[in-house]
């Protein structure tokens, strides 16, 4: 089967969920693009988007309108040359609309199961629970007469694993995009020992034409990319109980500190809480959950995401993107108070922000925002004065920052001698790429 034709009848599912509808949004475009090549006029593309959801494919089918717009903006050259023998597209909105229209097109919002029956690929962006996951793709397979392949989205469970489970010898890869998936460079590769070289190959072009970076992590839970971010986010949350402990402040406090300290003093796009959040206090949970038994040195959980959980206080994001109250209360984007876990409210932020920012203390002059260096071609030499002038500090803040940097590149280089990455540049690129970071947690900044 060539790449177009595997590529002209694919399932997604899970695809109104985050990573589901950004791996369909790619996928469709991917398909419509193929589909208008002169080559391949008169076939035909399906791409079924399966979910238990209505709402949520409703909500996804508002979000692919949205963004094949975005898409068909920035090529409408190239549009224009494929829609040189249709005389009734004349202005470029014209053939915008006629693009998002053939994206659309290819498109089957469908509750059912069964309609993956006749794909030959299938993209597995379900939650994080292997049961499941090998109980859906299993009774795909088995009424599927295509032995279609299976490319799983899982951020966290062993690929060997479904693939034994559920029966699909060498017929699945790990191939785990970032959130969200439109944006985040990074597409984590992850082969069994029996992973057919023909999937392989296809997965490789798939990414490449996708624009992705393939970065390989071998098949162990969590892969690289949660391997850093859980040991992460569980460092930032232990920072900030045992700073509620030593300065004898509300946990709330600490969490708007180790989370300013993560954003601004670390210069990451997000703080580590309001990374949390992002991905939802139940995703990572449900990661960890995952991760822990195959740990032997570690405990890989924590009591305040099982006390978050109890107070139904979850993260994550609406159907149209927009962020769900977690540890922070957002409004418009914008953080405007942190969750108290003992009274079980929002505490605003003008009532302890100014008093919590003067226990760390004034960012030093050199300081720069993630934002207006992502692209600066002095990005390193820049963020190297930055952290210099932190490991000078005697502030809080900055010895907060530095310790936390320095704990951030412990975890990258673990990941490496413990053989989930091969190298240190793929744990840094995974972090570079995936998480949209400026700098790799390997680095020298923080000697
Ligand atoms: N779909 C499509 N485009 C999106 C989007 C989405 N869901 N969310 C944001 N964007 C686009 C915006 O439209 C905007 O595009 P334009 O530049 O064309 O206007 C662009 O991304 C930047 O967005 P914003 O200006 O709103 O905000 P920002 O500059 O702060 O970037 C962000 C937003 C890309 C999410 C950035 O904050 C970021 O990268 N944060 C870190 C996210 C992260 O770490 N992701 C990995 C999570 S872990 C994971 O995914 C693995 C797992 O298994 C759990």
């Amino acid at each position: 089967m060539t790449y177009e034709e595997r590529l002209q009848n694919v399932a997604v599912l899970g695809a109104a969920g985050k990573m589901g509808s950004g791996i369909l949004l790619l996928t469709a475009v991917e398909m419509a693009d193929l589909a208008l090549l002169p080559e391949n006029k008169g076939k035909t593309f399906v791409l079924h988007a399966i979910d238990v959801s209505p709402e949520g494919l409703a909500g996804l089918m508002r979000y692919l309108r949205a963004q094949v717009r975005k898409v068909a903006e920035k090529k409408t050259v190239w549009l224009r040359k494929m829609y040189a023998d249709r005389d009734d597209l004349v202005e470029n909105y014209d053939i915008i609309d006629e693009y998002i229209f053939d994206v659309l097109n290819i498109v089957r919002p469908v509750t059912t199961m069964a309609a993956a029956y006749s794909a030959n690929l299938i993209f597995e962006a379900v939650s994080e629970n292997k049961d499941l996951k090998v109980k859906l793709l299993g009774d795909i397979d088995r009424h599927n007469e295509n032995k279609p392949w299976f490319f799983t989205n899982t951020s966290s469970v062993p690929i060997h694993l479904i693939e034994k489970e559920a029966g699909l010898d060498g017929r699945i890869i790990g191939f785990h995009f970032y959130n969200p998936p439109a944006v985040q460079k990074l597409v984590e590769l992850i082969v069994t020992g029996k992973t057919d070289c023909d999937v392989v190959e296809f997965a490789l072009a798939y990414a490449k034409k996708l624009r992705k970076i393939i970065v390989p992590s071998n098949d162990f839970a969590g892969f690289i990319g949660n391997g850093h971010f859980m040991r992460d986010a569980l460092h930032g949350i232990r920072e900030a109980e045992a700073l509620a402990a030593e300065k004898n402040m509300p946990l709330y406090k600490a969490i708007y500190i180790i989370n300013k300290i993560t954003q601004d003093y670390l210069v990451r796009p997000m703080g580590i809480f309001q990374l949390i959040d992002y991905v939802g206090i139940d995703v990572v949970k449900f990661i960890l959950n995952v991760m822990n038994p195959f740990v032997t040195d570690e405990d890989l959980h924590s009591g305040l995401l099982d006390k978050m959980m109890e107070q139904g206080v979850k993260g994550g994001q609406m159907s149209s993107g927009a962020q769900k109250d977690g540890f922070l209360k957002y409004k418009g984007g914008r953080i405007t108070a942190v969750w108290d876990v003992h009274k079980q409210e929002y505490v605003e932020l003008d009532k302890f922000q100014a008093e919590c920012d003067e226990m760390m203390g004034d960012l030093p002059a050199s300081a720069v925002a993630w934002k207006s260096i992502i692209r600066n071609k002095k990005k390193d030499e820049l963020l190297a004065g930055f952290f210099n002038d932190l490991k000078a500090s005697a502030d809080l803040g900055a010895q907060l920052a530095v310790k936390y940097g320095r704990k951030s590149k412990a975890i990258g280089e673990k990941l490496v001698s413990d053989k989930v990455a091969n190298e240190i540049d793929h744990v840094n690129t995974v972090m570079l790429t995936g998480f949209f970071h400026a700098y790799g947690p390997v680095n020298n900044f923080f000697d």
